[in-house]
């Protein structure tokens, strides 16, 4: 089958707007499942530049799925940007060196950014460090993320807070179970009509 190589920076034939983000990444911290997509007009290398505070030091990391869709100026603060504030000063002595590299290390981890498969983020998202996103879930534009998105939920604002459900409890259980993203390439292609259109008596067939 013909489908799109998830191997290629762009995938839509002379579009160099939209790519196929993992293979554009070059920071070990930052890991991208196949077919997720970064859009951005002006230049889709900013996107790592957006991805703030990530430093080898901190050994966090940012993990995204398959298929989201991921769109221009999605931002993640990392926890290089969190400076511990239960001492009197919340100044980095250590990292600025010298005779301050024997200070004690006052930057504090909430650990990694996980955002799961078939995520949408919307225009313009920030994400605070150690959240984590559920499957299927949407963020609306220009939310800042600061508590956890559960499975097929819609968010949005600041602080985003939940919209709606995409879908009641056992859908949503049901879709969990299916994890259509890790099917074969080919049988993703071969239901795309079920999958768009939420035909759940296909799904089922597939997924008793
Ligand atoms: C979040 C989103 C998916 C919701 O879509 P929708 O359900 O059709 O939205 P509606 O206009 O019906 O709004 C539903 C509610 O969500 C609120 N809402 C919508 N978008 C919001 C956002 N970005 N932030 C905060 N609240 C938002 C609306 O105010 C409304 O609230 P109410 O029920 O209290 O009146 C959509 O608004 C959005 O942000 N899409 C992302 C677009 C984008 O950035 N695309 C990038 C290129 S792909």
């Amino acid at each position: 089958m013909n489908h799109p190589d998830p191997n290629t920076v762009y995938p839509i034939e002379g579009v160099t707007r939209t790519c196929y983000l993992k293979n554009i990444i070059t920071n070990p911290q930052i890991l991208v499942g196949d077919y997720t997509y970064y859009d951005d007009p002006i230049d889709i290398y900013n996107f790592e530049k957006n991805v703030l505070y990530l430093f080898e030091f901190m050994k966090d990391t940012l993990i995204i799925g398959k298929f989201c869709q991921i769109a221009t100026g999605v931002r993640f603060i990392m926890n290089g940007g969190n400076h511990a504030m239960d001492g009197v000063s919340t100044y980095p002595f250590k990292v600025m060196g010298k005779s301050w590299a024997a200070a004690p290390v006052n930057t504090v981890s909430k650990g990694d950014t996980i955002i799961g498969n078939d995520v949408w983020i919307g225009n313009g998202v920030t994400f605070m460090q150690g959240i984590t996103v559920g499957d299927g879930a949407i963020i609306g534009t220009n939310s800042l993320v600061t508590k956890n998105v559960e499975p097929y939920t819609i968010v949005g604002g600041n602080p985003a807070k939940p919209i709606r459900k995409r879908f009641d409890e056992e859908t949503i259980e049901f879709l969990l179970e299916l994890s259509w993203w890790n099917w074969h390439i080919e049988k993703i292609t071969e239901n795309l009509n079920a999958i768009i259109s939420g035909d759940f008596k296909v799904l089922k067939t597939i997924h008793p």
